[in-house]
């Protein structure tokens, strides 16, 4: 299990063939291995199997027909829009030759004409129908499609005991998806990543504390591109309301500052890179107290004290072969200070983030960013979703590597 089917969207399409019974196994091994499945019976593999099996294995109503008991429709087009992949299995002769002839004349096969993912096909058929020159034709359409083939067990085939178009065994396709949604030829593969994200709260008294409007979303979005290129990233989150769910990310939760700072240092030694996108708080309460703090007099003084500078510290005794990435918020003089920032803190590179942009900073679910290197080359980028400037940092820091 290498944990990159976790959370991927998979449409599983089953026809009316005897192997149906395997599609059972392949969704309840789909749903251990993470993923989140959606199932289209085509009407003749109710002859074979209930919908029922189905919609109970993957916690998803199962769907047969384009028509609902409660007057309403099911939408091919949103059910084809909502998947990362589409499977076909069994894929029975039948609907291979619709798919490859645009022939729709039920769910299934309206919902892969209105499909723009990738869509893999496992055949099952007795040997002479795989063989015979029309389905063969058929599958060639769609290879050329781009579509993928999955095909049998070779290690059966080889034992003489079944003919070609027997239906590969569900853990052989679980393979073949999770092969497919591992990211190849990537430098980030299996490389230690740490990630501060998020503000940090210090305690003023058990009621109140000093904080920042951060979200912890660009820190967030971060670690699943990172982690989406096989990354392996420990995220040390500080106060935010944001589930992060990801084989490959470890959430370490923290309040304060010199928790994050406890918890980063851990890795130090042994990590690879390191992006500081936390918000730290510069200062916290000299002492926090542990009773409410009563009102009284028309001022209140809380004498505050310096954080440690966790990027700092990390930089004072980086090695050469890790890389460190961090952030500049700032509102004015913004390039000379995040050259300044980049310098001081031993930062390979430096994203700026200017509040003075309209949608880009705290809360904003979009960002505008500019990323500074070491010889203070600039590289600007526009206005775009945090997912989408996420993938710029990654780049950035692949090029690093
Ligand atoms: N940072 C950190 N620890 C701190 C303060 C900041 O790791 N105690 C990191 C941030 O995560 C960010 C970078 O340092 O990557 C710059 O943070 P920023 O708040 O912009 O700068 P400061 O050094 O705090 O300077 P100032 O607040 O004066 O602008």
């Amino acid at each position: 299990m290498s944990g990159f089917l976790k959370n991927k969207k998979i449409l599983l399409g089953v026809c009316g063939s005897i192997s149906a019974y395997k599609a059972v196994f392949l969704t309840r091994l789909l749903v251990k291995n993470g993923a989140e499945v959606k199932v289209i019976l085509t009407p003749s593999a109710t002859d074979f199997i209930q919908p029922l099996t189905f919609s109970t294995l993957s916690k998803n109503e199962c769907l047969v027909s384009y028509t609902r008991s409660d007057g309403q429709w099911n939408n091919h087009v949103d059910l084809a829009l909502w998947a990362d992949l589409m499977l076909i299995a069994p894929a029975t002769v039948s609907t291979i030759s619709k798919m490859a002839n645009a022939h729709c004349d039920n769910l299934l096969i309206g919902t892969y004409l209105s499909a723009r993912c990738p869509v893999f096909i496992a055949p099952a058929m007795d040997e002479d129908m795989y063989h015979h020159p029309a389905n063969q034709q058929n599958i060639k359409k769609l290879l050329e499609l781009g579509h993928q083939i999955i095909p049998v067990d070779e290690g059966e085939l080889a034992s003489g005991l079944f003919g070609k178009g027997r239906l590969a065994e569900p853990e052989m396709i679980v393979d073949f998806l999770e092969h497919f949604f591992t990211p190849h030829n990537s430098v980030l593969i299996n490389k230690k990543v740490v990630i501060t994200a998020g503000p940090t709260y210090e305690h003023i008294d058990p009621v109140r504390f000093i904080g920042n409007h951060s979200s912890g979303k660009m820190g967030i979005a971060l670690a699943i591109a990172l982690a989406d290129k096989g990354a392996d990233v420990k995220l040390i989150l500080g106060p935010s309301s944001i589930q992060v769910q990801h084989s490959k990310i470890q959430v370490i939760p923290v309040v304060s500052a010199n928790e994050m700072y406890e918890e980063a240092q851990k890795y130090f030694d042994n990590l690879d890179i390191i992006v500081f996108a936390a918000a730290v708080a510069d200062y916290r309460p000299i002492s926090s107290v542990d009773h409410k703090i009563k009102k009284q007099d028309d001022h209140l003084t809380i004498q505050l004290k310096k954080n440690v500078d966790i990027a700092a510290s990390f930089g004072s005794f980086k090695k050469d072969r890790q890389i460190s990435v961090g952030f500049a918020l700032e509102t004015r003089n913004e390039e000379e200070y995040a050259k300044e920032k980049l310098k001081k803190k031993n930062f390979d590179i430096v994203i700026l983030n200017s509040l003075a942009e309209e949608g880009a900073g705290f809360k904003y679910d979009t960002n505008k960013i500019k990323i500074i290197d070491k010889n203070f080359q600039i590289a600007s980028f526009e206005m775009k979703s945090k997912t989408e400037v996420a993938n710029d940092i990654v780049h950035a820091i692949e090029n690093l590597l």
